[in-house]
């Protein structure tokens, strides 16, 4: 990992380096709430066991998640990680999901589904150019409020309810949203990367910030409006 210097950055111990245990900067949710208790921190590398890997990571991402996690919403964020203050060395920027609509189009697309996304209109033209076929307008239009019946509901934005959602539903049809964690098969990871290696998943980039302007980043996603992910770039090499 790289070290830019930069002030935030306590003294490292060079007694440490010299030992050879790497460290490396990762940004640290010290405490929380706002942005600013975010800080850019020398911490030892992890140890991978046994049937781990140790991965490189040359940028990352700040997504909705992050956000929730640092603002604890909802309350149980302090059950899981840290009742009073966050855990020693919590590290945020953990992406299994994230911009997951964007995603989402593109997968239904590959499966050859018809999909009509509900955006804002200024992300209209974004969403046809990844595969919808048709938009609603979230801002002038109830998309509950229709005759139309759909196959799947997938709520990737936790805006709406089942219960709105079931009366625009086909007989079999189903709900979606981002409630649990799905669990992640082998097939799965291996079915994505195949997509992503011929160019049929791809990821929609928004913003790039350095790790060093990541209170920026966080308030930009604190907004709420990003298109697809903001990342952050770490290692430069
Ligand atoms: N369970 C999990 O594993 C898990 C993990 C990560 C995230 N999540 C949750 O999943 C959700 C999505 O996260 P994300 O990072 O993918 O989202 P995101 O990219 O941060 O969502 C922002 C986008 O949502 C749009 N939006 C806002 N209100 C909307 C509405 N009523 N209808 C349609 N679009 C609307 C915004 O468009 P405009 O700018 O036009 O408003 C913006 O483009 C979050 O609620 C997050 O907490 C769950």
């Amino acid at each position: 990992m790289d070290s830019k210097s930069s002030s935030a950055i306590p003294t490292v111990d060079m007694k440490k380096i010299r030992k050879g245990e790497n460290l490396m900067k990762a940004v640290i949710c010290t405490k929380y709430g706002s942005p600013e208790g975010l800080k850019i921190q020398e911490i030892e590398k992890p140890k991978p066991k046994e049937n781990e890997v140790l991965i490189k990571i040359y940028a990352t991402t700040v997504h909705i998640g992050d956000t929730r996690i640092r603002r604890v919403d909802p309350f149980m964020v302090r059950l899981v990680f840290g009742l009073f203050k966050p855990k020693k060395n919590l590290i945020l920027g953990l992406e299994a999901s994230g911009s997951l609509g964007t995603f989402a189009i593109q997968l239904a697309k590959y499966y050859g589904a018809e999909v009509t996304a509900v955006c804002s209109a200024k992300n209209s033209e974004l969403v046809k150019s990844i595969g919808a076929d048709k938009t609603i307008d979230y801002t002038k239009e109830d998309f509950t409020k229709t005759q139309v019946k759909y196959d799947i509901v997938y709520d990737a934005v936790m805006k709406s309810k089942a219960s709105k959602c079931k009366k625009i539903l086909k007989e079999n049809g189903i709900f979606l949203n981002n409630s649990r964690l799905s669990k992640i098969q082998e097939q799965d990871l291996l079915l994505l990367k195949d997509l992503i290696e011929k160019n049929k998943l791809k990821p929609v980039l928004d913003r790039t910030y350095s790790i060093d302007e990541i209170v920026e980043a966080h308030r930009y996603v604190d907004e709420g409006h990003k298109r697809g992910n903001v990342a952050i770039t770490v290692n430069e090499e």
